[in-house]
């Protein structure tokens, strides 16, 4: 793996059009790559997380006029009372939240775009063509479905399924077909910049086709970064909003913090995206960069929808699920759990209430959380509520830490290729498999004999329980930040060994650490069981 020490792992999110409330699929996003900040911190890494939300364009300036309020009033509003709180619903640590509108984002672009008109790369022409608001794309003609249902006898964009419109005007053209043949050979060059791999041959194809230049102003409406050599055109949203990735950190800063933090921060590590948005990272993105003589982003990893009825959850199909709907139910930790536990990220995946349910029920409360509270209950009940000295382990408590030290060290690797999945499900095997130990070692009738050595037997067990459950709590803490320091907190961990966020995930794999003596602590259920009405 390589872990670049110079410089800060940098993980970033698309920023999010505030034409309306956030929902689980926006969360989605941000969950994920929250679980990778927490997860690359607890390996001694710097890193840096940014998310933010995408303010100007048509769309977001239609919904604040069908509102009856200005563009600035519509997104102040929104910004301050859902995108911000979410981030707390959701248990989300982001180092930065950047905003479009804001001054430090708009300046940069704006030298950072003149820069590369003066360098050639950008001229005026004139655009005519289908335009879908619910992308903010331009679109070819041959991209394009007919319509069902009311909008039947149009042609339809086929992510929004909705008409789009002809725009005719002036823009300022970037020249993107410049960059075709660059494009490719740093794809070939860097097979792993694009991922999953479905990803990365969607993008080497639509490459080898050939690119066409794309409009980087627009000039039919106001709502927009300015373009400074012609104050009549604003940025196209897209040219605007993907810049966030760079202003955040400084880009064009030549002294001073900005330019400090651009040298230790750029480039990106990883920029996770909905597949829906592919295109405009891994194509125009790294084409602006060169124009610009930057360093590319090392990996744009796009990950599936959440579907809703087999189509894409969208609040404007009317089938966006908001955070707090499932969160008021479940909490924030069995949220953040199922959602990168239940999907392959990179696959689409439907939410259930039921698989949730079921999910929340069988792994969470009835596997971890009722592991840790047998487990601790037992060493209160035989040991006064303190781990024991172990002279001597049987063959079935080493093969308990040979699969533990198994499971660590593949969860480890699956984060490097973001297979969140993988390594949930890794860490849930082994809590299963702790489970059928803990019932197979029947402690609890061993005890009844009294003798020492069948102390010592029930000593070891709880021990090796304890411990596997020391190293479950380090590795699922950027999943489940809240009921692991919980978890920790009922294995003693917090007074052995310190918080748990400062716990080292690439050596979590090292059995043994749990010294003899470690007081536990029988808590409250981790995971309390579902009152059936609210399942
Ligand atoms: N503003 C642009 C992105 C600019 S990034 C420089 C945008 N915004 S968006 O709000 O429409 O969507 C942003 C992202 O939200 C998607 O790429 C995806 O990450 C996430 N999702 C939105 N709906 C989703 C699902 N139904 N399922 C999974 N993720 C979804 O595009």
């Amino acid at each position: 793996m390589d872990t670049n020490r110079g410089k800060t792992y940098y993980v970033t999110t698309p920023i999010y059009y505030v034409n309306d409330a956030p929902h689980i699929g926006h969360a989605y996003t941000t969950v994920a790559g929250d679980v990778l900040t927490r997860w690359h911190r607890m390996r001694g890494e710097s890193v840096w997380y940014l998310t933010g939300t995408d303010e100007h364009g048509q769309k977001v300036m239609n919904t604040a006029a069908a509102n009856g309020v200005s563009p600035q009033v519509w997104v102040d509003q929104l910004v301050e009372q859902a995108w911000l709180p979410v981030l707390d619903t959701i248990d989300v640590v982001n180092d930065d939240f950047i905003r479009t509108t804001q001054e430090r984002h708009m300046v940069r672009v704006q030298n950072y775009l003149a820069g590369l008109k003066d360098a050639g790369h950008i001229y005026k022409d004139s655009y005519e063509g289908p335009y879908c608001l619910g992308c903010e794309a331009f679109m070819g003609e041959d991209e394009l479905v007919p319509g069902i249902g009311e909008f039947e006898g149009h042609l339809c964009c086929p992510t929004h399924s909705k008409p789009v419109e002809m725009i005719k005007e002036e823009n300022w053209f970037f020249r993107l077909a410049d960059f075709a043949e660059r494009l490719i050979a740093h794809y070939e060059a860097n097979p792993d910049a694009v991922a999953p791999r479905s990803a990365y041959n969607e993008v080497l194809s639509f490459l080898k086709m050939g690119l066409k230049d794309v409009s980087v102003s627009r000039s039919t409406f106001d709502w927009g970064i300015p373009v400074p050599w012609d104050p009549e055109h604003v940025f196209y949203v897209w040219f605007d909003a993907l810049l966030n990735y760079a202003t955040a950190v400084g880009l064009g800063d030549t002294d001073g913090a900005g330019a400090e933090k651009f040298a230790s921060t750029w480039p990106a590590d990883v920029h996770l995206v909905g597949k829906d948005i592919l295109r405009f990272h891994a194509v125009i993105w790294p084409a602006m960069l060169m124009a610009g003589g930057l360093a590319l982003p090392k990996q744009v990893f796009a990950h599936g929808w959440l579907l809703v009825g087999g189509e894409k959850m969208s609040k404007s199909k009317l089938t966006g699920i908001a955070p707090s709907q499932i969160i008021d139910v479940f909490g924030s930790d069995a949220f953040r759990y199922y959602f990168l536990r239940a999907i392959q990220f990179g696959a689409d995946g439907s939410f259930s209430w039921e698989d949730m349910a079921a999910r929340y029920n069988n792994e969470l409360a009835n596997g971890l959380g009722n592991l840790a509270s047998r487990a601790t209950a037992m060493v209160d009940r035989y040991f006064g509520g303190a781990l024991p000295q172990v002279s001597e382990y049987a063959e079935a408590d080493l093969q308990i830490a040979h699969l533990w030290q198994r499971t660590a060290s593949a969860a480890d690797s699956a984060m490097d290729t973001l297979d969140f999945s993988a390594a949930i499900t890794g860490i849930k095997e082994f809590v299963d498999a702790l489970n059928g130990y803990l019932t197979e070692q029947e402690p609890w009738k061993v005890a009844k004999a009294e003798t020492d050595a069948a102390m010592a037997r029930v000593g070891a067990v709880l021990t090796t329980v304890c411990e596997g459950l020391r190293g479950v709590a380090v590795m699922l803490h950027p999943v489940m930040p809240k009921s692991t320091v919980a978890l920790w907190q009922q294995i003693g961990g917090q007074t052995a060994l310190g918080a748990i966020e400062l716990q080292r995930i690439d050596q979590a794999g090292v059995w043994g650490v749990l010294p003899a003596g470690t007081t536990t602590n029988k808590g409250e259920s981790l995971f309390p069981r579902l009152v059936e009405d609210e399942a």
